[in-house]
């Protein structure tokens, strides 16, 4: 790994370097305003006006992207330039393939995923912890109103990094910045949630479609606390929460079967203990515990929660007994514990939903990718 490390470094300065050559060559050569050689237009006929503007725009975009990469990182003189614009500029980035290419993408993934186990740490992965921060950067999504979601990694600033939903992410967010200073390049959101598919699929779990195209916001994108699920409620708290993210009764469950991975702590949530057996495994293990345990409220100081009656070493929060208690999401229950299958196919879809809300379209490249190791 230490030998690693230092070429990759090489190897991604150069190419960045490179990249960044061409792309202002390209982005000149495309959105230069006339110089003295080129005569100017003639007058706009009405139905060329459309045209016109579009091309205004896509100046304006590709101005942006000469100031700013999409990672929010001034690269010339301008201080502040809108969101909205390299959200524009990231669009023209995508669309003229001037993004960086599926195997750098695929590099950061592996060095994610060659530093996810770690001796000493909770069960000897951070992979958990990666899943939750993917999940709350994302999760903070309003369809109401389009803000929050991945778009901007808002978490970075106070006060959302002190909400006290996001209490502990702090190991996975300073964990993500070491990965970050190998690949700079890289945004904030996109690294955050690709940490998320790595870490899934390096635990056994489904491959879940991923694309670049996230770029990072600025202290004014941070979203109101409250967006995040409160595990001492239920079913009806969390249609609320869900549903305004855009998810139904089938992807809140599927959703929640990311409890078959990690633990609670008392000093980040106040809850304690883990949801299945093998808290590193990535498997349907929650749905077939919540099913054919008993579960009974644990006595203790901390928070009212759920213990097993049999070894009393799992627990389960009081949302994760409503999925058992509501009719409607006990369906998706019953076939997820049954079907594992099934489980991983319909995780892998609202997992990968909810890695881009938030995230305009045209941001997006092209299709997503599987990404993954060999
Ligand atoms: C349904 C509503 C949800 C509630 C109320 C909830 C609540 C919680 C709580 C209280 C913790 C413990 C935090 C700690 O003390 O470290 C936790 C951990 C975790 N959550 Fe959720 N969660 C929900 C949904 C989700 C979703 C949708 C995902 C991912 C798709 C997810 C993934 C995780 C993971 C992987 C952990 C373990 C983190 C670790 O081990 O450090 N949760 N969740």
């Amino acid at each position: 790994m230490s030998l690693r490390t230092p070429l990759l470094r090489t190897a991604c300065a150069r190419r960045a370097g490179q990249s960044l050559q061409i792309r202002n060559q390209v982005v000149r050569r495309r959105f230069a305003s006339g110089g003295p050689e080129i005569s100017p237009p003639p007058p706009p006929r009405s139905s060329s006006v459309p045209y016109l503007l579009a091309g205004v725009g896509l100046a304006a975009a590709g101005a942006a992207y000469l100031f700013y990469g999409t990672d929010g990182t001034p690269r010339e003189t301008a201080k502040e330039l809108k969101s909205e614009a390299r959200g524009a500029a990231a669009a023209v980035e995508g669309k003229l393939g001037l993004r960086h290419s599926q195997k750098d993408y695929q590099k950061v993934y592996d060095r994610i995923a060659d530093t996810l186990e770690k001796e000493g740490y909770d069960d000897g992965s951070l992979a958990p912890v990666l899943i939750r921060l993917a999940w709350h950067s994302s999760g903070t999504y309003n369809k109401e109103d389009n803000t929050g979601g991945s778009n901007y990694a808002t978490m970075r600033f106070k006060p959302e990094s002190e909400h006290g939903a996001n209490n502990g992410l702090n190991v996975a967010r300073d964990h993500m910045q070491k990965i970050k200073d190998e690949f700079p390049w890289i945004s904030y959101g996109d690294l955050w949630t690709l940490g998320g598919v790595a870490a899934v699929q390096e635990s056994g779990g489904p491959t879940v479609p991923w694309r670049p195209g996230r770029i990072d916001g600025f202290e004014h994108h941070v979203t109101p606390d409250g967006r995040l699920p409160d595990a001492a409620q239920a079913q009806d708290h969390l249609r609320f929460i869900f549903y305004r993210m855009g998810f139904n009764d089938q992807e809140i469950v599927a959703l929640s079967g990311a409890h078959a991975m990690g633990r609670c702590h008392t000093d980040r949530s106040g809850f304690e203990g883990p949801w299945t057996f093998s808290p590193v495994t990535f498997s349907n293990q929650y749905f077939t515990l919540l099913e054919d345990e008993p579960w009974q409220w644990r006595k203790w100081k901390g928070p009212a929660q759920y213990e097993d009656k049999k070894t009393k070493s799992l627990m389960m929060l009081p949302t994760d007994m409503a999925l058992v208690k509501d009719k409607s999401f006990k369906k998706f229950v019953d076939v997820y514990a049954k079907d594992e299958e099934a489980f991983f196919k319909d995780f892998s879809k609202a997992f990968a939903k909810l890695l881009e809300l938030g995230v305009p379209t045209a941001q997006f490249a092209g299709e997503p990718w599987k990404m993954g190791s060999e």
